[in-house]
């Protein structure tokens, strides 16, 4: 998607945003989108106090002169808006691709509603095209990811397990410090079911299965942006 249809989508959600509302700030290319025009937004007066969900959010949003806090300080947000790798017919989400999904999920639950902003090649009937991002403990990897491999074998994974890796060939770190193992399933038929599985082995520190979080998406293709609705 070009990043004109990623700015459209962006400020489709700007219009959900109103003054003195709790914001999580997405992250990834789209999210960046959004927050680059909260900033401007907030230049003009706009009066918001946002989470962000990744280091790389929150120095975006404090070179805009984006108030910032946090979930030891605030209770609940209003809304997040954040980006999605895939959003099946039901609004289930596969997230993740940026590394980010722990600080996102934990921000999107902690929200009263969550937008997500996308292109229209996010769209599947079932999830699973996406490699599913799991985020694991470093401590005893090898063990993860053996039971990580049982729970795909039993979900009819149709791929491998692979550590995530920078450009540099160095395994990619998150934010909290863990390391990512993406799944190639092909189709995950049973999310709730793979969800449970996962978050079962006590190495897996968490996943990026969106499961009935997402009420609203603004979804830009060539013809404008569409929204959908849980
Ligand atoms: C970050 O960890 C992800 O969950 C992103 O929100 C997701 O990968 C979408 O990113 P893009 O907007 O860059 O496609």
């Amino acid at each position: 998607m070009s990043e004109e249809m990623k700015r459209e989508a962006a400020a489709m959600a700007l219009s959900d945003v109103r003054s003195g509302m709790r914001l999580g700030l997405g992250t990834g290319s789209t999210a960046r989108h959004f927050v680059d025009l909260l900033g401007e937004r907030v230049r003009d007066g706009l009066d918001v106090l946002c989470v962000p969900t990744s280091e790389a959010t929150d120095r975006q949003a404090r070179d805009l002169g984006i108030p910032l806090s946090d979930l030891d300080t605030l209770d609940r947000l209003d809304l997040t808006v954040d980006g999605a790798d895939e959003i099946d017919a039901r609004m289930n989400l596969i997230k993740g691709g940026g590394g980010a999904l722990l600080r996102e999920k934990i921000v999107a639950a902690a929200s009263d509603r969550m937008i997500v902003i996308a292109d229209a090649s996010k769209l599947v009937d079932t999830l699973g095209r996406f490699p599913l991002p799991v985020e694991v403990n470093r401590f005893g990897l090898g063990a993860t990811e053996r039971a990580v491999q049982v729970v795909l074998s039993v979900h009819g994974a149709e791929g491998q397990l692979k550590l995530r890796r920078t450009a540099a060939g160095e395994p990619f770190v998150t934010d909290g410090g863990h390391l990512i193992l993406d799944a190639f399933f092909g189709r995950i038929s049973q999310p709730e079911a793979l969800s449970t599985a996962l978050l079962d082995i006590p190495g897996v520190v968490q996943h990026g299965l969106f499961l009935n979080m997402c009420n609203k998406a603004y979804v830009a293709g060539p013809d404008g942006v569409r929204t959908l609705v849980a």
